[in-house]
């Protein structure tokens, strides 16, 4: 069945299990000491961390200025919708505004525009420097960071996180690729005793073990939570994109790493 993890959570997880977890890890983070103004931007799910964000400069630094823009299709698609309103009620700093692209009768006074969270609204809103945080699907945040290059915001003051798979072009992939004679590699998956030989139509190291039977732990498959960071023995991988996840020296990303030496020994 699909969802694997929160039908177990329903069927199987109560108030007084005890779950092993790891603690927050990556990149995506607010400083909540600062005095500049905070943009939390996000769509669909994305909103998630946002509520984080949001609550922790609330209760910290509640004279810093945020801005929580959110999009969504219509009420019900909108998570934490009233649980917002009443931190920003409480807050005066805190300043939201939900965007619905296709609100019905019943949405009436429960958002404040109609259509897509882009850089002309972010611009009418947020009249002075500040940072952003965005959240969202991947086309969702290409738009938005678009919208603040071209408004002059320079990339260190723009923070963000993914929910979905990036889309990578073929050109991507080929240049990602290792070339000349490490366009093959010999992976030695060490703990499982398995010696192969890799190609770049074989995709990720993650791709590559999984389809030889090997299976490593993983999760979000895109570089963000480090599920899959394995120690590495020899060689260097080459990353596909910056990994989100903090990986320390001899730790590397599978799932969005190939080989960049002709050899590459993993501890899996
Ligand atoms: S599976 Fe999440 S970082 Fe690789």
């Amino acid at each position: 069945m699909p969802g694997i993890a929160s039908n177990f959570m329903h069927d199987r997880i109560q108030e007084g299990s005890v779950i092993a977890a790891k603690p927050p890890n990556g990149k995506f983070v607010l400083d909540v000491q600062k005095s500049i103004p905070a943009v939390l931007i996000s769509n669909g799910v994305g909103i998630t961390p946002m509520i984080s964000m949001a609550k922790a400069c609330a209760l910290l630094n509640p004279t810093r200025p945020i801005w929580f823009l959110h999009g969504a299709r219509d009420g019900k698609f909108h998570a934490f919708r009233d649980e917002m309103r009443e931190i920003s009620r409480q807050n005066h700093n805190l300043n939201v505004h939900f965007r619905y692209s296709r609100p019905t009768p019943e949405n009436r006074g429960k958002y404040h525009s109609v259509g897509y969270v882009d850089a002309a609204l972010i611009q009418e809103l947020v009249r002075q420097e500040a940072e952003y945080f965005l959240c969202g699907s991947p086309s969702f945040m290409q738009s938005i960071m678009q919208g603040l290059k071209e408004s002059g915001v320079p990339d260190s003051r723009v923070f963000f996180e993914s929910f979905g798979k990036p889309m990578k072009s073929q050109s991507d992939k080929q240049t990602a690729i290792a070339t000349g004679d490490e366009r093959f590699a010999e992976i030695v998956f060490a703990k499982s005793g398995k010696t192969l030989t890799w190609q770049p139509s074989d995709g990720t190291i993650l791709e590559f073990a999984e389809a030889n039977d090997i299976n490593p732990p993983f999760s979000c498959r895109v570089g963000v939570c480090g599920t899959c960071m394995c120690k590495i023995r020899e060689g260097v991988v080459a990353y596909q994109e910056e990994p989100t996840a903090t990986t320390d020296k001899g730790l590397v990303l599978i799932c969005i790493s190939q080989p960049g030496t002709a050899k590459l020994v993993l501890d899996i």
